[in-house]
């Protein structure tokens, strides 16, 4: 069997979750009907989102359901984007180096296609954003800013950013804030109302828009959230029916709401004394994997409170993460890279190269992160098939970046 560490790519739904998917689905009507049937699934749906609401500590009516992570990023970053040139232009978007691919390539493709400029804000060694370099951008000419956003924690690297902070500044600057939290949801307390009351956000300024997914959870994989102010000013992606205060037309997936109302639950309630339990765990890894490979490096904030507690990001010198990630496959243990393959051709990981990181570096990143269902034996699994794997893999050394397709 599998031992799955790959948690931040998707985790294993919670049985309570599939049980509630599979009892949701059995009822029929749609949240839009006015007879009694479509009326108790509306029913249904608004308990889902008043339950996620509280693990967002938002107003029910600020989660705008959605079909995943991706389509809330972009919903939040265009919609912001576009709702912001209504009167006068706007053309800059803020986005520090190092962000996911969802937001990376929405923010290129309104570069591309609707006249932004996209400036990309450094992050130190650890990833973490700099606050003096926002501030300076926010102050050059304010009002010609569209938007910023940023992670609250990164994928790859699990460096926790100063989100409030940024959104105390985009609140002093009179700009909307987006932050992908998808990383960060079930990890650390994310509540949109307290930070937008400490940031000082108000109206459309500060922290307007926060994204989830439920898959990162132990939610089912297709439906996500953007916790949307009620004050956000966004234009829709999708046009239709005006479901969701016109913010997000379709018919709404009532059981993926109520697998997913489960799966917020669960791992709000045992947040905390997961947080303890996998800080533990990935201790012992990071101290394996230290005295196995001496030569690796450990990525990412190395404070214990800087960091997701379930995330362990390494740098193994010499050889190409691609490979481990491999050779770790065959010997039947599932970890990441944390950065995407472009075609087949192993490239180093943008995050790391954002922080600074020499190319070597960035090519022999390994990401390995754990979950609800990680155990010791799974880490002491992965600890046990290392040293072949990188053994093999240094051999193996960096792959020929050009393929036999190029000319
Ligand atoms: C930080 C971050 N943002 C966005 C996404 C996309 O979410 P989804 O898979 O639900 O589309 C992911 C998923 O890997 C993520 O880690």
């Amino acid at each position: 069997m599998t031992v799955y560490l790959d948690h931040a790519a998707t985790t294993p739904l919670f049985p309570e979750a599939i049980a509630a998917y599979a009892q949701a689905m059995t009822v029929v009507g749609n949240p839009s009907s006015i007879h009694s049937a479509g009326q108790e699934a509306k029913r249904l749906l608004e308990e889902a989102r008043e339950r996620i609401a509280s693990t967002l500590g938002c107003d029910p009516i600020e989660v705008v359901l959605t079909g995943g992570g991706t389509e809330a990023v972009n919903l939040a970053v265009k919609g912001l984007y576009w709702a912001r040139q209504s009167d006068r232009p706007r053309p800059r978007v803020l986005v520090p180096l190092g962000e996911h691919h969802a937001t990376i390539d929405t923010v290129e493709w309104l570069e591309r296609t609707e006249g932004a400029v996209v400036e990309w804000l450094p992050v130190d060694e650890h990833g973490r954003i700099s606050l003096e370099a926002l501030d300076a951008a926010l102050a050059e000419d304010p009002a010609s800013v569209a938007l910023v956003s940023l992670l609250w924690a990164n994928n790859e690297v699990g460096t926790i950013q100063p989100v409030a902070d940024a959104a105390a500044l985009a609140a002093r600057y009179g700009v909307p804030l987006h932050t992908d939290a998808v990383a960060a949801y079930g990890h650390v307390p994310l509540d949109f109302g307290a930070v937008r009351s400490s940031s000082g956000s108000v109206g459309n300024a500060g922290l307007v828009a926060l994204s989830v997914s439920a898959h990162k959870i132990g939610g089912p994989v297709g439906i996500g959230a953007l916790v949307l102010s009620r004050s956000a000013s966004v234009t829709p992606l999708i046009h239709g029916g005006g479901q969701q205060r016109q913010v997000r037309s379709g018919t709404q997936d009532v059981a993926a709401a109520v697998a997913f109302a489960v799966a917020a639950e669960l791992s709000e309630a045992h947040r905390e004394p997961e947080a303890e339990r996998l800080t533990a765990l990935r201790e012992h890894l990071v101290a394996g994997v230290a005295e196995r490979v001496p030569s690796a490096r450990l990525n990412g904030d190395p404070t214990p409170g800087g960091r997701i507690a379930a995330n362990a990001h390494f740098s193994f010198p010499g050889c190409e993460g691609d490979s481990l990630l491999f050779l770790l496959d065959v010997a039947g243990v599932a970890v990441s890279t944390g950065s995407a393959c472009q075609a087949g051709i192993p490239e180093p990981s943008h995050v790391l190269t954002g922080m600074g990181r020499s190319e070597e570096d960035s090519r022999g990143a390994l990401r390995v992160t754990l979950g609800h269902t990680t155990t010791e034996a799974d880490v002491e699994a992965f600890l046990a098939a290392l040293p072949a794997a990188f053994e093999q893999a240094s051999r193996a050394g960096f792959a020929d970046r050009t393929t036999s397709f190029a000319s």
